[in-house]
């Protein structure tokens, strides 16, 4: 079965024509990224990464799991951006809603919890981590390509001092995992000082494009998911796009992308990612990331924004109704995103039979719940089409590791396509720095000092 389809009936006519005139330039963007040859080839490297490295490194991470001397029950993963936002979504949509509550029943192989830090500057939030961290026996994966990024610096430095302080030296270091770049930054340093056993982040790829790596797989291993399925998935993906270019007719990755262009061109300002289930909310934040941090350049770039169903409908489905008409909108729809048990067995929920029929549900006795929900999402996407918003649907079978990886192959090879085509270079950030430089002189980072003076004038 084809691990992506996708779908363009709910989009105007019109747009479809302009997006078709594209394809062309979308194939030759394609065909660049594939011969490393376009702007930021030199971060082409996460193109059929699978196949070329990923299912050796996966190989790796295998073996030193076989080999890790702890008992643990919680992974830490420690990291901002690219840097956790790819395994949590994966955790998370694959995850028991409550599994620290539910014990066993919730988790996968390991059978271990996940945790997360590094991502913010919450302290409130640390000061709660560290009562969860009391309670477990945990490892921690902590990740930083440039190795020198503050929020997950300033982290570790208060969780390594907790894992010596509670495990000593010697048993802390043993529980702590680096993922870094090979050559530079602070946290190589640190973690050949100390010993902690270390994956390297492949040079040739940036974080937002990095999931693939060990960066997304040596947590999702420590944590029980099956990172040999994540890399099928992306491997079906890759697979097909290797084939010849020429032949690659309407393929999803250049229809998706061609068909956001052709929303831009005609006035779009923002994307919508709607999904259907809660778990899903991570993998809409890394594909955020993944096209925001990429294509907004230059004062161009669609603003990506995510919409829960059907939670989000009793909020923001008026302003997308009726609103300003600069929106595009995505369905992600999973046709199968059920329940399962720890031995994969799924649980469903049909709608009771009730001898009153006070709550007049009796009509849909006997249905199950997931089908409200696609019928929830096929009703809305009509309504919404009727009301003026070009809709596309992004279409997989089934939620796992496999349609996730595939997902992440075709999000990323589409984004940097679409970045292309709009004469950007996908794969650099220049703009997050203004906020980094500010931030180093307010804090009284040395070197920033006059920066900072001045600063503190105009606040
Ligand atoms: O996409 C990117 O490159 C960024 O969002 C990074 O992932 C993020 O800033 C974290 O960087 P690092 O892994 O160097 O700590």
């Amino acid at each position: 079965m084809e691990l992506i389809r996708f779908d363009r009936r709910f989009f105007p006519f019109e747009l479809q024509r302009v997006a078709d005139e594209m394809v062309p330039r979308a194939k030759e963007a394609l065909q660049s990224i594939k011969e490393k040859t376009c702007q930021g080839m030199e971060w082409t490297g996460w193109f059929d990464f699978p196949r070329q490295r990923g299912f050796s490194m996966a190989r790796d991470i295998r073996d030193f799991q076989s080999r890790l001397d702890v008992h643990y029950d919680l992974v830490l993963v420690i990291g901002v951006g690219g840097s956790y936002l790819g395994s949590r979504a994966v955790a998370e949509a694959l995850t028991h809603e409550y599994a620290p509550l539910v014990g066993r029943q919730g988790r996968r192989g390991s059978g271990a919890l996940v945790a997360y830090a590094g991502h913010h500057l919450s302290e409130a939030s640390i000061v709660e981590l560290i009562d969860l961290l009391e309670r477990h026996q945990p490892v921690v994966n902590v990740i930083s390509k440039s190795g020198t990024t503050t929020e997950p610096s300033v982290a570790f430095r208060i969780i390594r001092s907790y894992m010596e302080q509670r495990f000593g030296k010697r048993e802390a270091s043993r529980r702590i995992i680096a993922t870094t770049d090979p050559h530079k930054g602070a946290l190589g340093s640190l973690a050949a000082e100390h010993g902690y056993h270390t994956f390297i982040v492949p040079p040739d790829m940036g974080g937002r494009y990095s999931v693939l790596s060990a960066v997304g797989l040596v947590p999702l291993a420590l944590a029980g998911f099956s990172i040999e399925d994540v890399l099928e998935g992306a491997e079906g993906v890759f697979a097909d796009l290797r084939r010849d270019t020429a032949t690659l007719t309407a393929h999803p990755v250049t229809q998706y992308a061609v068909c956001r262009q052709a929303a831009q061109e005609a006035g779009k300002r923002m994307e919508i990612m709607a999904f259907q289930e809660p778990k899903l909310g991570y993998l809409v934040h890394w594909w955020r990331h993944l096209f925001g941090e990429s294509e907004g350049k230059d004062g161009r770039g669609l603003y990506p924004s995510g919409m829960q169903f059907t939670t989000d409908l009793h909020s923001l489905g008026q302003y997308i109704q009726q609103g300003p008409r600069d929106l595009l909108e995505t369905f992600l729809v999973f046709e199968e995103s059920r329940a399962t048990d720890s031995f994969n067995v799924e649980r469903r929920v049909r709608i009771p039979h009730m001898t009153d029929n006070a709550d007049e549900l009796g009509y849909l006795e006997g249905r199950f719940v997931e089908e409200l929900n696609v019928a929830a999402m096929e009703a809305t996407k009509v309504a919404h089409c009727d009301g003026g918003v070009p809709c596309l649907e992004i279409r997989c079978h089934r939620l796992n590791e496999r349609s996730l990886g595939a997902l992440f192959a075709f999000f990323q090879t589409s984004c940097a396509v679409s970045a292309l085509l709009q004469g950007v270079n996908p794969f650099d950030q220049p703009g997050v720095e203004t906020y980094k430089e500010n931030f180093f002189g307010l804090l009284g980072k040395p070197g920033f000092e006059d920066l900072g003076a001045s600063l503190r004038k105009r606040l």
